[in-house]
């Protein structure tokens, strides 16, 4: 099994400690290590003969290069580099051509920012997934959902299969009144964006629904040139293929899905108020990293990367101090630290 872990994203709902400089795969948000090691050393876990595959942009390669080497310099397979994003289809038909167009490889897609808490039960989910990923299947993980998110894929579960079930639908980021019909409906997962397949069931996906696309990753793999553990793909054909998603791309049209249940304390860590449900409260339901002070504070999330801080009489807030920035915000509004960062942005 080959574990292609995505490490292209940039993650601006972590600011101001997630930047495009500095996404929120290279950073420890949760335990000592970042994201991307303990992903690297999930792919690792899976089997002894497990390797992983990076793929990123050109600008992080030495950073993802040194996470790969400290944990598994004998098992990696190198580190594909994208002159620009082109999202997550384009990423993973790389590593499809590859592990070989031909290949019946199994690719186990792992994004690079997330948290799994119980390595067991996400292994036997995989042993499930790969049964099915070795008869064609194009296998899903899904999440029993606990909100109307409207961040996620979601996916209706049709015939059961033992074990897995068929996909009935899958349907990318729904508005909140739909998402709130497919809660209140029953019978749908949230999608993991974890995804195991043969490569060459990818690629025959692609060729069904994406030609252009595919045609493209063609034309950039065809161009490739390798540099140590670096394969650069040839960045003009890259630049020209079309930007989607997996979600979009493929697995909202395949008629070949199925979805293996997980429960494993999987976490997108998609936002402050994410990192401050999954980590261990104190008695006041807050949530500190690095030099904190609290009194009479409640609910809150509070990081300080430098600089103390000294908090008193407030309630469900998230306060995050970094070297040039301080956020300050209510808790229940941390999806909306885009429009801050927009507004940064625009003030130069
Ligand atoms: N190499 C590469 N190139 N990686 C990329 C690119 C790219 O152009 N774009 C994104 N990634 C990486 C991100 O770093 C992340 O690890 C992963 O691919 C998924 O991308 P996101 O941008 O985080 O996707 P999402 O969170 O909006 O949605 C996906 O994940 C959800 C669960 O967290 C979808 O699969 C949803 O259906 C799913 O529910
Ligand atoms: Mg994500």
């Amino acid at each position: 099994m080959l574990a292609v872990i995505l490490s292209g994203g940039s993650g601006t709902r972590l600011w101001p400690l997630s930047r495009e400089a500095y996404p929120k795969q290279f950073l420890p948000v949760v335990t000592d290590e970042t994201l991307l090691a303990e992903t690297i050393q999930r792919g690792l876990q899976l089997d002894e003969n497990a390797r992983v595959m990076a793929i990123t942009n050109e600008d992080h390669r030495f950073v993802v290069a040194a996470q790969l080497h400290a944990q598994a310099s004998q098992r990696t397979e190198g580190i594909i580099l994208e002159p620009v994003g082109r999202n997550t289809a384009p990423a993973i038909a790389l590593a499809a051509l590859a592990a070989g167009a031909e290949s019946d490889e199994l690719l186990l897609v792992m994004p690079s920012d997330q948290v799994l808490k119980d390595m067991k039960a996400f292994r036997e989910a995989v042993d499930k997934g790969a049964e099915a990923a070795r008869a064609g299947k194009l296998v899903t993980f899904g999440i029993v959902p606990s909100s109307p998110h409207t961040g996620y894929g979601y996916i209706k579960a049709g015939k059961d299969q033992g074990g897995y079930a068929d996909v009935a639908a899958f349907v990318e980021k729904p508005n909140e009144a739909r998402a709130q019909e497919y809660l209140d409906e029953g019978g749908y997962l949230w999608n993991s964006g974890m995804f195991l397949f043969r490569a060459d069931r990818y690629l025959e996906e692609l060729a069904e629904h994406q030609p252009a696309m595919l045609a493209a990753c063609r034309q950039a793999w065809e161009g490739k040139e390798g540099d140590m553990d670096f394969i650069r793909v040839a960045r003009e054909a890259f630049e020209a293929c079309p930007d989607d998603s997996i979600d979009y791309a493929v697995m909202e049209k395949t008629r070949d899905a199925v979805v293996v249940p997980l429960d494993a304390g999987w976490s997108d860590v998609g936002s402050w108020s994410a990192l401050w449900e999954i980590q261990p409260q104190d008695e006041h339901g807050n949530v500190c990293r690095g030099d904190v002070i609290t009194e009479d504070v409640s609910g809150s999330y509070i990081h300080s990367e430098s600089r103390l801080i000294a908090a008193l009489g407030v309630d469900d807030h998230v306060i995050v101090e970094t070297d040039d920035v301080v956020l300050v915000a209510d808790r229940s509004r941390v999806q909306e630290v885009k429009k801050l960062v927009a507004k940064v942005k625009a003030s130069g």
